[in-house]
C-alpha cells in the first residue's frame, strides 16, 4: 500500500499536494496556500482538508471559503453561438470562417462537434481532449435541443413520426422529445450526432426546415449569447457536463 502522505518511499503517492495545486492556481505562495488549509478554509470534494492532503486536479473538486479553485491548470472551455456560414471545424479548405475565429487563438481549443455550416447556435470548444471524447462518444448521448423553423406546419402524425423515429440511412433514429412552440417551429432534443440530423429527420416527415439554431447541450444552455459571440465555462458548467457525459464526476 502506498503512504498517501509521504513523499518517500518506492511507491509513488497518489495525486499533487493540495498546496501546490492551490499555489498554481493562483492563490499565492505555498506557504501562505498551506496556512489556507491549516485554517480549515479549503474544502476537497465538500470536506475539510487538512495538511498533508493530495488531490488529482482533474477529478477532485477543490474550494477555499466555499469558491471554485480552477485546478486544471491551462484548460478553457468556452460556449460560442455560432453564426450561419460559418463552419465548426479548426480549420476549412474554402477558406471560410470557422469557429475557432470567434475565440482567442490561445491556447488552441477545437471544437466539441459539429454543427452543420447553416446551423446556428450553441457549440463548445476547448482544448480538454478527454471531455471531448466525453461528450462526443455516441454511447454517452448528451441531450442536444434545437429549434427549428419548418417549411410548413407539421401535422400530429410527422410530429409523432419524429418522436418515434424516423429511417435515416437505413437505421431508425432514436426517440426524441418533440414539442410544436407555433404552429411551423418545433422543438427537438435528440442525443445522437448522426450528420445533418435534425434536418434529415424534419424532410423524412415531409417538413423541410428553413431555419436551424442549437439552444442546449446537456446542461449547457445558449440563452441571451449574441450570434457571434463567445463566454466562458465556468468551472460548476464544465463539471455539470462532465456528469452529464458520464466522464470524471467530482462532486
Ligand atoms: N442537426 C442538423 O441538421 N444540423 C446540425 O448541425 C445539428 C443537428
Amino acid at each position: 500500500m502506498s503512504n498517501p502522505t509521504s513523499e518517500a518511499g518506492s511507491d509513488a503517492p497518489a495525486g499533487i499536494r493540495l498546496q501546490k495545486v492551490l499555489a498554481a492556481a493562483g492563490l499565492g505562495s505555498r506557504r501562505r496556500c498551506e496556512d489556507l488549509i491549516s485554517a480549515g478554509l479549503v474544502e476537497v470534494n465538500g470536506t475539510t482538508a487538512v495538511l498533508g492532503r493530495r488531490v488529482h486536479p482533474d477529478t477532485d473538486r477543490v474550494t477555499v471559503e466555499g469558491i471554485d479553485v480552477a485546478t486544471k491548470a491551462g484548460l478553457v472551455y468556452y460556449a460560442l453561438n455560432k453564426p450561419a456560414g460559418v463552419v465548426s471545424t479548426a480549420s476549412d479548405p474554402q477558406a471560410r470562417p470557422t469557429v475557432v475565429g470567434y475565440v482567442p487563438a490561445d491556447p488552441r481549443v477545437f471544437p466539441v462537434g459539429r454543427l452543420d455550416a447553416a446551423t446556428e447556435g450553441l457549440i463548445l470548444l476547448c482544448n480538454d481532449g478527454t471531455l471531448t471524447q466525453h461528450l462526443t462518444h455516441p454511447s454517452h448521448g448528451v441531450d442536444k435541443e434545437y429549434l427549428a423553423r419548418l417549411h410548413g406546419q407539421p401535422k400530429p402524425g410527422a410530429l409523432r413520426r419524429l418522436r418515434e423515429g424516423v429511417d435515416l440511412d437505413g437505421t431508425p433514429t432514436a426517440p426524441a422529445k418533440v414539442s410544436l412552440v407555433e404552429p411551423d417551429l418545433v422543438r427537438i432534443t435528440i442525443h445522437e450526432g448522426r450528420n445533418r440530423q435534425v434536418r434529415r429527420m424534419a424532410e423524412a416527415v415531409g417538413y423541410p426546415v428553413k431555419h436551424l439554431v442549437r439552444i442546449r447541450i446537456g446542461p449547457i444552455r445558449l440563452a441571451s449569447l449574441a450570434p457571434g459571440a463567445y463566454r466562458t465555462l465556468s468551472q460548476e458548467e464544465v463539471r455539470s457536463l462532465e456528469r452529464a457525459a458520464g466522464g470524471q464526476a467530482s462532486g
